[in-house]
C-alpha cells in the first residue's frame, strides 16, 4: 500500500512540475536575454567542465527554453550533436524555436528519471534541471549509462537557500501567505544545495573524480519594479492566487511592499538591484574503460 501511496505521491508531484514548468515557459520566453546574461558564467563553466568542443555529443537535461543546449550547438559544430530533454511541451516549444533551422539540434519531451534515455555521449550538462528529481542517485546513474566511458557530467544547481537572494527577498511575501508545507522528501530548487551531499551522490551513481565550484549568479534586475514584475510574471500560478486571496490583487502594492523593504539593502547607486545568488557547479566522470568502480 505504501509503495502505491508513493507511486501516486510521484505522480501527482511529476504532474504538478510539468504544469508549473508549462505555465512558466512564456515567462523565461519574455526574460530570456536577462536570465541569459546573468547565467553567462554557469555556461561556460558547464560548457568547459564538459569539454564541449568540435565534433562532441552532447546531452542537457532539464534543458528548459534551450539552455545550455543552444549555448553547446555553438561549440559542437556542424560534425557534432546535441539533444535537449525536458518534462515541459511548453519549454521545448521555445526551445525549438530559438534552435530555428539548425540540424544538429533535437529536443525531446520526458522525464529524465523514467525515460529511456538515449546513449554514447561524450558530455551531459545541466543547468538547474536535475535538483528537481526524486531518486537523485538512480537518475544519475541513467545519465551516466548514457556516457561513453570516461564522458563528462557537469551540472548546476542552486546553493544554500541563504545564498540565494532571489528567494531570501520573496521570503517576507510567501511567508506572510501561512502556505502548508510540501511533503519533507519532495524536490525543490535547493535538493542539490549541500556540496558535500551532492558529491556523495554523484558518487553513489558512479562517478569518479567529483569536483564543485562555486559561481555567483550575477542576477541583476533594472530596479525593484522589474523584479516585482518578473515575479508577477513567472511565479507559480497557485502562489499568484494566494497572493490575491490574501491582498486582494496579485500585483497589490501592500503584499509587494514587504519584498521591496526586504530587497532594499541590494539597491544599487544607479537604482538597478542585485541579488547575487550561489549555484554549485558539480563536474564528475564516469569511469574509462577498464578502470574499477571504487
Ligand atoms: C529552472 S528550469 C531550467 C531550464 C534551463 N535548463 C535553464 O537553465 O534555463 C528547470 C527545468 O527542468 C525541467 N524538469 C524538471 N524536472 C524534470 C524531469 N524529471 N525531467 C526532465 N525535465 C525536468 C523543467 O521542466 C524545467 O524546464
Amino acid at each position: 500500500v505504501s509503495g502505491t501511496r508513493e507511486m501516486h505521491d510521484q505522480d501527482a508531484f511529476k504532474a504538478g512540475q510539468r504544469a508549473l514548468w508549462d505555465a512558466s515557459a512564456a515567462a523565461w520566453d519574455k526574460w530570456h536575454d536577462e536570465l541569459e546574461a546573468w547565467f553567462a558564467p554557469v555556461n561556460a563553466r558547464l560548457l568547459d567542465d564538459a569539454d564541449v568542443g568540435p565534433g562532441k555529443r552532447v546531452l542537457d537535461l532539464g534543458t528548459g527554453y534551450g539552455e545550455p543546449a543552444l549555448s553547446a550547438v555553438a561549440r559542437v559544430g556542424e560534425e557534432g550533436e546535441v539533444v535537449g530533454i525536458d518534462l515541459s511541451q511548453a519549454m521545448l516549444e521555445v526551445a525549438r524555436r530559438r534552435a530555428g533551422e539548425r540540424a544538429n539540434v533535437t529536443f525531446t519531451a520526458g522525464d529524465v528519471e523514467t525515460m529511456d534515455l538515449p546513449s554514447g555521449f561524450d558530455a551531459a550538462v545541466s543547468r538547474l534541471g536535475l535538483m528537481f528529481v526524486v531518486d537523485q542517485v538512480a537518475t544519475l546513474g541513467a545519465i551516466r549509462a548514457a556516457l561513453v566511458p570516461g564522458g563528462i557530467l557537469a551540472l548546476a544547481a542552486w546553493g544554500p537557500a541563504d545564498r540565494h537572494l532571489i528567494s531570501q527577498g520573496l521570503a517576507p511575501l510567501i511567508e506572510s501567505l501561512d502556505l502548508p508545507e510540501p511533503p519533507a522528501d519532495s524536490p525543490t530548487p535547493f535538493s542539490m544545495s549541500d556540496p558535500d551531499r551532492l558529491t556523495a551522490t554523484l558518487e553513489a551513481a558512479g562517478f569518479v573524480d567529483v569536483s564543485i565550484t562555486e559561481i555567483v549568479v550575477p542576477v541583476l534586475y533594472a530596479s525593484t519594479e522589474a523584479f516585482v514584475r518578473f515575479n508577477l510574471d513567472a511565479l507559480p500560478s497557485g502562489l499568484l492566487t494566494a497572493i490575491a486571496e490574501k491582498y486582494g490583487a496579485a500585483d497589490s502594492p501592500e503584499a509587494w511592499d514587504l519584498v521591496a523593504e526586504r530587497v532594499r539593502p541590494h539597491l544599487q547607486p544607479d537604482g538597478t538591484l542585485a541579488l547575487p545568488s550561489l549555484a554549485l557547479c558539480a563536474r564528475a566522470q564516469n569511469p574509462a574503460a577498464g578502470e574499477a568502480l571504487g
